[in-house]
């Protein structure tokens, strides 16, 4: 025993269903679609779509968009085989669990830290960010020194220092506010989520169906732009055109796809697990693979890559309407504000995520037990949800956005390769063991799915590798000081 011990599948089964002490099974198949839904369309699609155009692949984006769908949905396939055969809270950490080892949970467990509530920080720094926009429609601002962090600095043309950051207000107050309607409740937080989705996908079909008569054929000519290299105006030199532009515009736009994943968080939420979990993973990413490619390709069709990289940049799909798509600015205000709703249902399903995750790992006595207990009225695990919105909304109030975006997209790549691994090694020790759904071609599939998130994470960089490295360093640290020495498991067997 030790950092081996390993939780069999039937003891994780048996503690989920304990009692008064375990939450609540109120979520449906539609819920979990839509769950996923409010999770994956977000930033990564309203801003990160048209930085992949102008730096990386040009209308190939699609194509970029396509590769990263392959990625999920490989990893998805694996999680959606867990989620339907150990369909309690936790999601990766407690897939690990059980086929790897307890020291490889608690590093999976570590690193969802940083797909969630990291993940949840840096949508929350964009949010802060669009609702200065949307605040602009009415003539109205928050000033520069309360909505960025203490690291950012606002320059004029001459490079002059007008403004320095002291605190990001709107980004902890969304944070606030939906760390409370968590603790409200799951079924409350998802009838919420199921009005914000709607709202979006609405707003991004409205864009497809109307945006597609202003395509101007000359912006999709060449489709895929010949390989070259573009120089950013940060002085960022990337691969742009052919295979490698298409590529980098994979990994740039996987930001778009994280959070399908966080449906098997849930799972011991739902109603029917076992044929729910599968149809919540996979239906919510379809939805969205087919809605981004549409909305990538009018959106490249609609304003050029020049207009990207010097007028649009983040607002791109508000200055494209506004620009090119005349009788139609009410749709720009309608795209700010639905942004706005997209990026709260994101944030939403991400400090969810980060709360189940560590109610498994404080169940299991790797994290103290107040990550486990539940409100006596809203069954909801509320001290964490507490803890969370003050790492979190620290995070979104004191650090800049760019620095938490892709340690996101590292951590969560991450978490993916060890499901991938996990399913294949579940079915060697546990090869009889009941699966509602299997993945097909399972010993292509999952080597796939590990191939592809490792080319994701090259293309990521070395910086981003050395902060996942320092990061799960840290944990490790954590797990000898006190997970090792609390662990359930290990003091059971003693
Ligand atoms: N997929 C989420 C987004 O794009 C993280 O905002």
């Amino acid at each position: 025993m030790g950092i081996h011990s390993r939780k069999s599948i039937e003891k994780l089964i048996m503690d989920a269903d304990d009692g008064e002490r375990s939450l609540k099974r109120t979520l449906t198949a539609g819920n979990l679609v839509a769950l996923g839904i409010g999770a994956i369309i977000g930033a990564g699609l309203f801003v990160r779509t048209a930085a992949a155009a102008a730096n990386n692949a040009g209308p190939s984006v699609t194509i970029g968009f396509i590769v990263a769908a392959i990625g999920c949905a490989l990893a998805g396939l694996c999680y959606a085989e867990f989620a339907s055969m150990i369909p309690i809270a936790g999601s990766a950490y407690t897939y690990s669990y059980a086929t790897m080892g307890e020291l490889l949970a608690w590093i999976i467990g570590w690193d969802l830290v940083l797909e969630y509530a990291v993940g949840a920080a840096t949508v929350g720094i964009a949010w802060s960010e669009y609702l200065n926009k949307l605040l602009g429609i009415f003539g109205m601002h928050i000033p520069y020194e309360w909505s960025h962090s203490p690291f950012e600095k606002l320059t004029d043309a001459a490079g002059t220092v007008t403004a320095h950051g002291i605190m990001n207000i709107p980004a902890l107050i969304i944070i606030f506010l939906l760390s409370m309607l968590l603790i409200r409740g799951t079924k409350e937080s998802a009838v919420v989520n199921a009005m914000i989705v709607i709202s979006k996908v609405a707003i991004v079909i409205l864009f497809i169906v109307l945006g597609w008569s202003f395509i101007n054929p000359a912006n999709h000519t060449p489709y895929i732009p010949p390989a070259s290299t573009y120089n950013d105006a940060q002085g960022v030199a990337h691969n742009y055109g052919g295979i490698w532009g298409i590529l980098g515009a994979a990994g740039v736009v996987f930001f778009a796809f994280i959070g399908f994943d966080a449906v098997s968080t849930a799972a011991q939420e739902a109603k029917n697990p076992k044929r729910d979990m599968p149809i919540g993973i996979l239906g919510s990413l379809v939805v969205c693979t087919i809605l981004y490619i549409l909305f990538a390709h009018v959106l490249t069709g609609v304003a050029s890559v020049e207009d990207f990289r010097t007028k649009g940049k983040e607002a791109s799909v508000s200055y494209a309407i506004e620009t090119y798509m005349h009788g139609y600015s009410w749709l720009a205000n309608l795209v700010t504000v639905a942004i706005l709703f997209g990026f709260s249902s994101v944030i939403l399903v991400m400090l969810m995520g980060q709360s189940r995750v560590f109610y498994s790992m404080s169940k299991d006595g790797l994290v103290p037990k107040m990550f486990s207990d539940l409100h006596p009225k809203y069954h909801t695990p509320y001290k964490s949800n507490w803890i969370f919105f003050f790492i979190v909304g620290g995070f979104a109030a004191f650090i800049p956005g760019d620095i938490v975006g892709d340690m996101t997209s590292i951590g969560t790549l991450f978490a993916f390769i060890l499901v991938c691994i996990g399913v294949l090694l579940l079915r060697k020790s546990h090869p009889d063991l009941p699966r509602q759904f299997k993945v097909p071609y399972v010993n292509i599939v999952a080597p796939l799915g590990v191939v592809v998130c490792l080319a994701m994470i090259a293309g990521l960089g070395w910086t981003n590798w050395a902060r996942l490295f320092g990061w799960l360093a840290i944990g490790l640290v954590i797990y000898f000081a006190y997970s090792i020495k609390h662990s359930k498991l290990n003091n059971e067997s003693k």
